[in-house]
């Protein structure tokens, strides 16, 4: 039988990687939303777009969170995006209103499924869906170092007049301001842009990386980015439908790792059909270690005016 991937939220970034998912021939999709007829009609828009994208999977709209059961990863992508001027922690009070609600109907309607939160503050609402549906940490993540990671490759290809496949990209800690990008782990081929960069054209790229997100708010003045969102889950949820245990940064509950425990942060994983199947250790040095506490301690600030710390 062909699995099937639940997104939730039919707006820019959901819509879109529902048609990643489809276009792919991935997997079936449920696209829920709560404006009744919009998520049907994109689903529908999209069925008939099959025949020409050669593909043989089902895509179906629906307002009511029953309908996704059986879905084997549901994404969540619903919630306001930033206008311009906000921060993503400025959606913290109009989202998790939106995520509490949806991840109750993810635990009622699909028990089982591994659940993957884009809605920002991110690691805020991950931190929240697994507080609520009470899911173990493996099944539970969030979607930001893959985007933040892209974008930094993106930034460090065009500098070096290289393409952006070339560039391998690490960014840790939480999905906001103060993410950090790891230069020592961000490689062209394999080698370091330490030894391909001045350390102020390094410094201008992890700016404009931390950046990333209000660069597009302000140039789209009506909302936040969704095309490399949308990449950055699909390529998730594909690692985990395919069990291809790829290894992404993303946002796990971490238990100890890092010196953290029962929080939320932005740390390399390995992806596959479990979720979460390990979390992977990096000895961080210096200013690394630093920036990522300074990372960190940001989003405990939220979680815990939110009070949803997480006890093992
Ligand atoms: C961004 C938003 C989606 O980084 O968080 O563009």
């Amino acid at each position: 039988m062909r699995k099937q991937v639940a997104v939730i939220g039919a707006g820019n970034v959901g819509a879109t990687l529902a048609q990643l998912i489809v276009q792919a021939g991935l997997s079936d999709v449920v696209l829920y939303d709560i404006v009744e007829g919009m998520p049907q009609g994109k689903a529908l828009d999209m069925m008939e777009a099959s025949p020409l994208w050669d593909v043989g999977v089902n895509i179906r709209g629906a307002n009511d969170l029953k309908d996704i059961s059986g879905s084997h990863i549901v994404v969540i992508t619903a919630g306001a995006a930033r206008k311009p001027g906000m921060s993503r922690d400025d959606l913290l009070n109009i989202n998790a209103g939106v995520v509490r609600t949806v991840s109750k109907g993810i635990a009622e309607y699909c028990p089982e499924s591994i659940v993957i939160v884009v809605t920002n503050p991110m690691d805020v609402m991950a931190q929240l869906c697994r507080v609520t549906t009470d899911f173990p940490a493996e099944r539970v993540m969030g979607m930001g170092g893959v985007l933040d990671s892209a974008r930094f490759s993106t930034f460090v290809a065009e500098e070096l007049g290289v393409s952006p496949q070339d560039v391998d990209a690490l960014v840790l800690g939480g999905h906001g301001d103060r993410m950090v990008p790891m230069p020592r782990y961000t490689t062209v081929r394999g080698v370091p842009i330490t030894d391909l960069l001045p350390a102020g054209k390094i410094s201008s790229l992890i700016k404009r990386t931390r950046n990333g997100g209000a660069e597009i708010v302000a140039l789209l003045k009506t909302g936040s980015a969704y095309y490399a969102p949308a990449a950055s889950a699909f390529q998730m949820v594909r690692a985990i439908l395919l069990d291809e245990k790829r290894v992404v940064p993303a946002a796990a509950c971490l238990n100890g790792e890092y010196g953290i425990d029962g929080l939320y942060a932005g740390v390399p994983v390995v992806l596959g059909s479990k979720g979460v199947e390990r979390i992977i250790e990096l000895q961080l040095e210096g200013d690394e270690k630093d920036f990522f506490e300074i990372s960190v301690q940001a989003v405990k600030g939220l979680i815990e005016k939110t009070g949803l710390m997480i006890d093992h």
